[in-house]
């Protein structure tokens, strides 16, 4: 049992997420960044995501890919090696000076040819319940392989994000399935963590739809959903933050 309200280390996410049998299905294989992991993972996927155990904002998130040669990605840059010796020694350069895990990348679908993924924000509500009150869209910026707002990506309603793969009631049913999947993973990590109030799950979609949890935040920024033009959910989620003692220590994420 731990009583912390937050918990910073993504390593730490993962492996209390890989406890749980129906929640290990979604979570893309992930081990600590080491030259033995990166080669064994780039060979296995031929694209993986390689990020600072303790980051934030897409910060120092890098993407590296294996074709005919060896790539990587940060920020807008991308640099190509022939060699994974030669791939292996610059990364270790453009990283920033933190430990990192590799995770298994996963080909998320596009709108307008940027990548998206979804935010999906539980919280206590006043009656001592979980409930997934806010879901939305976040749009890469166009030369960008990260989504975070805080990083140039762009808050949409996933709702218009998901249109040109699926519409009606299928898409309805959809966003369904994925609240219902941020809401059994707090009831997940409440166990571990009774002191938990609130979560933000990052979820991936691949090109068969499946989704994937790419992240769980403990102090999950309520601000995002004021991007929505439709405040209706933005109030919601605010109403409970401030009920959940958010705004008394300002640390968010
Ligand atoms: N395994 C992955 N496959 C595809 N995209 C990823 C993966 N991991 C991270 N990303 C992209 O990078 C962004 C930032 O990664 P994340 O793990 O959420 O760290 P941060 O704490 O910086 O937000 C994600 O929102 C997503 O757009
Ligand atoms: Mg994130």
């Amino acid at each position: 049992m731990n009583k912390s309200r937050t918990v910073g280390s993504k390593w730490v996410k993962t492996k209390v997420l890989l406890q749980n049998k129906e929640l290990r299905k979604f979570v893309p294989e992930t081990r600590i960044y080491n030259q033995s992991n990166l080669f064994q993972m780039l060979n296995k996927y031929k694209m993986v995501y390689v990020k600072p155990i303790n980051g934030s904002f897409g910060q120092g998130v890098i993407r590296v890919k294996k074709n005919h040669k060896y790539t990587f990605q940060s920020g807008k840059t991308a640099r190509s090696f022939e060699t994974f010796q030669g791939l292996f020694t610059a990364l270790n350069k453009a990283k920033l000076k933190k430990s990192y895990l590799v995770q298994q990348g996963i080909h998320l679908l596009t709108y307008q040819k940027r990548i998206f993924d979804t935010r999906i924000m539980v919280q206590k509500t006043p009656h001592k319940k979980w409930e997934a009150t806010g879901y939305i869209g976040r749009v890469a910026h166009p030369r960008k392989i990260v989504t975070n707002f805080h990083n140039s990506g762009k808050p949409l309603p996933l709702e218009v994000l998901l249109g040109s793969y699926i519409n009606g009631q299928k898409k309805k049913e959809y966003i369904h399935r994925l609240r219902n999947l941020g809401y059994r993973i707090a009831k997940h990590y409440h166990k571990s963590y009774p002191g938990f109030k609130e979560i933000g799950v990052d979820i991936g979609i691949d090109k068969t739809l499946k989704p994937w949890v790419l992240e769980v935040n403990t102090a999950p920024d309520p601000f995002i959903f004021n991007q929505l033009k439709d405040k209706k959910m933005f109030f919601k989620v605010l109403r409970y933050a401030r009920e959940n003692g958010r705004f008394i220590r300002v640390k968010r994420k």
